[in-house]
């Protein structure tokens, strides 16, 4: 399967989830419909992609697969739309649209984002799947890496930074938290769905995770300035215009590029051992690292 049959299959199967499942309450508000917003506006589904990709190695994607897919790119959704707030980055654009607070409103927006969080354990508990110790398994994975131990804090440590001087580690520390933690969770999301058991092989998919993860983040400081908004779909040099520490202000961009670069080729080596089956994988690396929205 080439990169784009990959990532056709995975976003069909990730929308047909999120939809089937989001379709199914219907009350007279805006809430629903900025959430479909958030949700199904052009998100690169590149979570989703490395869910599916990671549980292929172990066997054929089944139903925990799915709902680890649509709870994390749910997850993501309400982590966009709160991170795009005027409280946070007060941004105006996103994936070529106007932001969910301005399509909607501020209330809307927050409450849409709360509803996106909640939304993504109910996936993941869901009675229909019927595999309770896995089930608990992946809950646990989402919600350590989207709260305190993951995402929130990752955001809440680039809030303090605003226009502050952080070192190299510092930064890590931040877009490992903020980035890395949801794309490391995707992985091993997508490996337990499918039964992984080696010890030895969940810990070359965390290292290859470790390094995509943060090679992702380092990706999107740089073509915040190397892109165009047209091209991003969001506004060109915003972490400039906001005094965001960035990997590009702390190198240089030949700097970020070169580090993108070596995260990557950490990433491939980890996942050598797999061989051919992890194909997808090391694809979905190459796209990171080479992407420009
Ligand atoms: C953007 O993530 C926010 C970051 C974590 C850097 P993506 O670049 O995956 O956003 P979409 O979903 O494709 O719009
Ligand atoms: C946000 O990072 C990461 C999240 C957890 C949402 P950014 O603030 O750099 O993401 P963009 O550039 O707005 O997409
Ligand atoms: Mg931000
Ligand atoms: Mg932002
Ligand atoms: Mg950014």
């Amino acid at each position: 399967m080439t990169l784009d049959d990959f990532s056709q299959y995975a976003r069909r199967r990730v929308d047909d989830y999120l939809s089937q499942n989001l379709s199914q309450y219907e009350p007279a508000t805006n809430l629903q419909d900025a959430m479909a917003y958030s949700l199904f506006n052009g998100g690169k589904r590149v979570r989703p992609m490395l869910t599916y990709a990671a549980a292929s190695l172990f066997g054929e994607p089944n139903d925990l697969t799915d709902a680890s897919a649509a709870a994390i790119e749910s997850i993501h959704a309400y982590s966009l739309i709160h991170d795009d707030l005027p409280a946070m980055d007060d941004d105006d654009l996103r994936r070529g649209k106007p932001t969910c607070h301005i399509k909607y409103d501020e209330a809307t927006a927050i409450l849409a984002g709360d509803a996106l969080q909640t939304f993504a354990f109910e996936l993941l508990s869901s009675p229909t799947i019927q595999n309770t110790k896995v089930q608990l398994q992946l809950i646990q994975e989402l919600a350590h890496a989207s709260g305190r131990h993951g995402m929130v804090t990752g955001q809440m440590i680039d809030l303090v930074n605003v226009g502050k001087n952080i070192n190299i580690s510092e930064l890590e520390q931040m877009h490992q938290h903020k980035t890395g933690a949801l794309i490391r969770a995707s992985i091993r999301m997508g490996a337990i769905s499918t039964g992984v058991k080696n010890e030895t092989d969940l810990t070359a998919l965390d290292t290859y995770a470790a390094a995509i993860g943060l090679a992702f983040q380092v990706q999107d400081d740089i073509i915040d300035i190397t892109s165009d908004t047209a091209t991003l779909g969001k506004t060109q040099f915003s972490d400039e215009d906001a005094n965001k520490p960035t990997y590009p202000k702390l190198l240089g961009l030949e700097g970020a590029q070169t580090l993108a670069q070596t995260l990557y080729e950490q990433a491939i080596t980890a996942i050598s051992p797999f061989g051919d089956a992890a194909r997808p994988l090391v694809e979905l690396a190459n796209y990171i690292i080479g992407r420009n929205h």
